[in-house]
């Protein structure tokens, strides 16, 4: 692969390795260094649908305050994979998985977990924005108050630190009474993201979060995510190699084979980019497949 330095325009829609490293460089942070507990951790995961082995041995480190994008063909099981993680995949008919999910060191799969609080825990932004489109905006940002059972002494306040976090506060102060479904659908997704925040999560899944969305809207999204990471973990699927550049700090690169997925390689988004070190990454990031 050519790691020919690139000066024209790095955002082209070519896949250019090393341009797509440069933007990932461009935002390196050092990972662990904030009191944000120690992070998410797969160990040996499987899932299966009936008897589709769909996803093999997944073992993957998600520290604190960082961004891990999930790459990889249509089929290879990162939705599999993420649905692991909040508890979601036991919950479609047929399914099973196998393996443990650290969450601070504590295994979300222990006998006598409350699945209820793991989500909250364990937020997730799913592709299709989806608000309660007849609950108003407020109220769909405090919509899951009563489940987490948390006590807020301002209700007001923490809308408003949502909405900001969320990066929707200054369009939507005006009309907090209006229909969730009244807004664009990159506003509804930010809407979906400060839902998730209101919980308090100490991790986010997002699955695909911008696929639906104009580039307008998907940068606003990815410096909301940036933002986050200085205060949670963030897991990101998505299809597209830029973002996954500007976003992430790890990528990991799931492929089946024929088989089950499986985790091929998860390095600084970076080195991903730069000097992957399976020819199948390689062959994957630089557009050859998938
Ligand atoms: N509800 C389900 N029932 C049966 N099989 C499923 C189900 N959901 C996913 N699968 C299978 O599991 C495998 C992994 O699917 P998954 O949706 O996790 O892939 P993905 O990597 O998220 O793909 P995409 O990029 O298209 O979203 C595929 O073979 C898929 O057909
Ligand atoms: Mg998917």
């Amino acid at each position: 692969m050519s790691n020919t330095p690139e000066s024209e325009n790095t955002m082209e829609t070519a896949v250019r390795p090393s341009s797509l490293a440069d933007v990932a460089s461009s935002h390196n942070k050092v990972p662990g260094t904030r009191a944000l507990g120690t992070g998410l951790e797969t160990r040996g995961v499987h899932a299966w649908f009936g008897k589709h082995h769909a996803l093999a041995d997944i073992n993957l480190d998600f520290a604190a305050g960082t961004v891990t994008a999930l790459i990889g063909p249509s089929g290879c099981g990162k939705s599999t994979f993420i649905r692991t993680i909040n508890r979601m995949h036991e919950f479609i008919p047929g399914a099973a998985m196998a393996g443990e999910v650290l969450l601070d060191g504590k295994d979300v799969y222990a006998p006598g977990t409350d699945v209820t609080k793991i989500r909250l825990q364990i937020g997730m932004v799913f592709q299709k924005p989806n608000p309660f489109p007849s609950m108003s905006i407020g109220e769909n940002v405090l919509s899951g108050l009563k489940l987490a059972q948390l006590k807020v002494d301002n209700k007001d306040d923490l809308l408003e630190e949502c909405l900001e976090r969320a990066g929707l506060w200054n369009e939507v102060k005006d009309r907090l009474g209006a229909h969730g479904g009244s807004l664009s659908g990159g506003q509804q997704q930010r809407l979906c993201i400060a839902r998730a925040l209101a919980v308090r999560p100490q991790v986010l899944l997002m699955d695909e979060p911008c696929s639906a969305l104009d580039p307008g809207s998907t940068l606003r999204i990815e410096e909301t995510i940036r933002h986050l990471s200085d205060t949670m973990t963030i897991v990101i699927v998505t299809h597209n190699m830029q973002q996954a550049a500007r976003v992430s700090d790890y990528t990991a690169f799931f492929l089946s084979d024929g088989g089950p997925g499986q985790m091929i390689e998860c390095a600084p988004t970076s080195d991903i980019f730069s000097r992957p070190q399976d020819q199948r990454t390689e062959n994957y990031v630089t557009g050859r497949f998938g």
